[in-house]
């Protein structure tokens, strides 16, 4: 890729989001040259290590990397939090733009827990580090992960400091489902079908259910789970922002603007409802994962229903649920239409006739749309059939990884669609926070693991 030189620096490099994703989808980006072809990437962290260990370590822990690789890699020690650290990385980045021969552009990616956002961002900002060459066009842009604060009050006060620090057009919010290849495709498919647009609201459809079931626990990242838990980890960001692609309205073109206006409005729109049952959960044995509080009140399971006041959709039902250590992984939309006034099922035998439309995020990539048909024979019984596509099937089959791919890349490019906005990212915040203060008291349903979803709603 003919772009200017570019530094990648990675705080919290040694952790396990870098070493399972940032770091493979770098390798990816080089392999399919959509790296700049100077490039270079340094890692910081407060673990011990000199150049060669660190280079040891990921060699240890990426299968994919290679020694062309390696040399693009190095590492500074140091604290988030330490003025030296800076120091040391404005010594590196030196080091590097002096071998490159020129000024390079930064890409920070903040891989840390978000309690040394502030004093990192202050740090970047005043040691001078994050600041762009003079040079026309070049740029330096952060890249920060969720969660994005931890409450409404906090986002703000971040999103306030970090206004200060930096230009909205430099700071890169990541929800990497956003850069998944089927959440995308949500927005594709809603927009370039006319079969389904005109059913596309509460008229027609009866409740839409977002899930994200996963088989693994906590036990990974225990610290920092344990002081997010389910609704904070995937439901602020993930889950609720599929619920703005599923339901936002057509924006006026398909630009970063406009497509982030849109999810935006209707993520305004959105509450849950309180109203309707809560389920928090934990699964057995959690308050032994090491990082964990032994009285810890964490979820690990929630499901909620949510509502919108968006004149399209105050009458649809919206369900959320996620958790860990459940008996399968599961990412799945489901929308289910009303039925027809007169249905030709058989009523009084239970059948029902809601069409579905299915998109499964994980773990198959895949769309089904069911509807119905008159089953062959002497009766008149209607019965349900599916018709499905499956990327699958597809040579385009996204690799597991393809969404930090592509997170990286846009960043690189500067476009903005697939990371979330301020106004996103407070609103989200708002449902959240008013959910969180709502079941503050509520028991904990304990959960055995690999237990299935039903069996914890039960
Ligand atoms: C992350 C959460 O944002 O998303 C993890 O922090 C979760 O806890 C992960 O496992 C799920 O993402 P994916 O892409 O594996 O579905």
């Amino acid at each position: 890729m003919r772009h200017t030189p570019t530094i990648f620096v990675i705080f919290g490099v040694t952790g396990h989001l870098s070493r399972t994703k940032i770091l493979p989808a770098l390798i990816e980006l080089k392999k399919n040259d959509h790296l700049p072809d100077q490039y270079h990437i340094i890692g910081v962290a407060h673990t011990d290590h000199t150049n060669d260990s660190f280079k040891g370590l990921l060699q240890d822990n990426i299968s994919a990397i290679d020694a062309d690789f390696l040399e693009h890699v190095s590492y500074v020690k140091g604290g988030f939090e330490e003025v030296e650290t800076y120091t040391a990385l404005a010594h590196a980045i030196d080091e590097v733009e002096k071998s490159f021969g020129q000024c390079t552009n930064k890409l920070f990616h903040l891989s840390v827990s978000p309690r040394f956002y502030g004093p990192l961002l202050e740090n970047i900002a005043v040691s001078g580090v994050g600041k762009a060459c003079e040079t026309p066009d070049n740029w330096a842009r952060i890249l920060i992960e969720k969660p994005f604060g931890n409450d409404l009050q906090s986002a703000r006060e971040l999103d306030a400091r970090l206004g200060t620090l930096f230009d909205e057009d430099h700071i890169f919010r990541i929800d990497h489902y956003l850069g998944k290849e089927t959440i995308q495709n949500l927005i594709a498919f809603r927009f370039s079908n006319a079969l389904f647009t005109p059913a596309w609201n509460d008229e027609h459809i009866e409740k839409m259910e977002f899930e994200l079931h996963e088989s693994v626990d906590a036990s990974d990242r225990g610290t920092f789970y344990d002081a997010i838990g389910a609704l904070r980890d995937v439901g602020q960001n993930h889950l609720l922002q599929m619920f703005a692609l599923m339901t936002m309205g057509r924006p006026e073109d398909f630009s970063a603007h406009h497509i982030r206006e849109k999810r935006a409005d209707i993520l305004d729109s959105f509450s849950f409802d309180t109203n309707k049952e809560i389920i928090r959960g934990q699964y057995t044995n959690y308050l032994t994962t090491k990082g964990v509080q032994p009285d810890s009140q964490t979820e690990t399971f929630f499901q909620a229903h949510g509502k919108s006041t968006d004149p399209d959709w105050q009458n649809t039902a919206f369900i959320f649920s996620a958790g860990k250590a459940m008996d399968q992984k599961i990412t799945r939309i489901t929308v289910t239409f009303r039925e027809p006034n007169i249905c030709l099922c058989d009523r009084e035998h239970g059948d029902t006739q809601n069409n579905q439309i299915i998109f499964d995020i994980a773990p198959e990539e895949k769309i089904t749309v069911r509807f119905f048909a008159k089953k062959h024979g002497l009766s008149s019984a209607i019965i349900p059939k599916d018709l499905t596509f499956s990327y699958h099937d597809q040579e385009t089959q996204a690799r597991d990884n393809s969404a930090y791919e592509k997170i990286i890349y846009d960043a690189i490019l500067g476009d903005h669609t697939l990371f979330t906005s301020t106004r996103e990212v407070m609103a989200a915040w708002s449902s959240i926070t008013d959910l969180c203060t709502s079941w503050d008291d509520q028991s904990l349903k304990i959960y055995p693991q690999g237990a299935s979803h039903n069996q914890i709603i039960k």
